[in-house]
């Protein structure tokens, strides 16, 4: 069996700095308190809890003397408000890119405009987007987005902009954006989907279009993992693994080429476990690295 990485497996950028953020904290012996897990991976949430991180719900649970970090999805404008109000001192490892688009929507609503968010409005980072807004809709597909319009008609000739969730679907993206600049006057539309998520998905697209089969690694819970098992599903029997442990030894046992990538929360320290438990499965004679695709960060 012959085993490729997809080079653009694992951290993001954002991902990555926050969690170097949180490791500089915890090196410094300061108490760290992070506002909901950093990353969808448990094993790794734990691993940072056993050096004395704790998982906090709301700026009101972090005791006296501990820093609240902010993850890389961001939060609303509230949250800094309530933090400033408790006193807390407050390390903000939201991903830059995220960062921009809490700005491009504050700066539109306080000129008036209604924001149309596209993504998953259950997602934390739509609703740290959704809290930098004034009056705000938000939609998971060209359908919603009719649907908003045709139930709110003054939209058309209302000011409004337009951003996406940093891992929206691009192809869906194109085309709110073409029923957006048909059907609204005058529409400020933002392309804010990141390359990370892209070269990502374009690269396990590819692999998995070229493997007997795929091994996805990341987070049950990472809605980004998610879409990567999804698209990988489409071209070849894929499985969504959290670590080496669930590896599929029997539904392997016969692939003559198996890609893997991981979602953008998966540690390198976890791919590498998969790799290593990968090569005492029968049949494994090497393991390369894609080096066909480039990662934008
Ligand atoms: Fe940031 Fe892009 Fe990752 S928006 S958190 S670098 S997927």
């Amino acid at each position: 069996m012959k085993v490729v990485l997809a080079k653009s497996a694992g951290f993001c950028f954002g991902v990555r700095r926050a969690v170097e953020m949180v490791e500089q904290l915890l090196d410094e012996g300061r108490t760290v308190c992070t506002l909901g897990p950093l990353i969808h991976n448990p094993w790794f949430v734990q691993s940072l809890e056993a050096r004395g991180a704790r998982v906090v719900q709301s700026p009101a649970e972090v005791p006296p003397g501990s820093v609240l970090v902010i993850r890389s999805h961001g939060v609303p404008r509230s949250v800094y408000t309530e933090a400033a109000a408790l006193g807390l001192e407050v390390v903000d490892a939201t991903c830059p890119y995220v960062a921009k688009i809490h700005r491009l929507v504050e700066e539109a609503s306080e000129k008036g405009a209604v924001a149309l968010i596209a993504g998953d409005p259950e997602h934390p980072e739509v609703i740290g987007i959704r809290g930098h807004c004034g009056k705000a809709f938000v939609f998971q597909d060209l359908q919603e987005l009719e649907n908003i319009t045709e139930k709110n008609p003054y939209l058309r000739d209302t000011p409004v902009v337009a951003v996406a969730q940093t891992t929206f679907h691009a192809k869906e993206w194109l085309n709110c954006r073409e029923f957006m600049k048909r059907v609204y006057t005058n529409p400020i539309i933002f392309d804010t989907i990141c390359s990370a998520t892209s070269i990502r998905r374009r690269e396990a697209e590819k692999l998995a279009s070229q493997a007997d089969a795929m091994v996805i690694v990341g987070g049950r819970k990472s809605s980004n993992t998610a879409k990567l098992h999804a698209l990988c599903a489409a071209h070849c029997p894929s499985f969504l693994i959290e670590g080496a442990t669930e590896l599929p030894r029997e539904a392997l046992a016969h692939a003559g080429c198996v890609g893997v990538t991981a979602g953008a929360s998966t540690p390198a320290c976890i791919i590498k476990e998969v790799l290593n438990a990968m090569t005492g499965l029968e049949n494994t004679d090497n393991i390369d690295s894609n080096e066909n695709e480039s990662n934008a960060e």
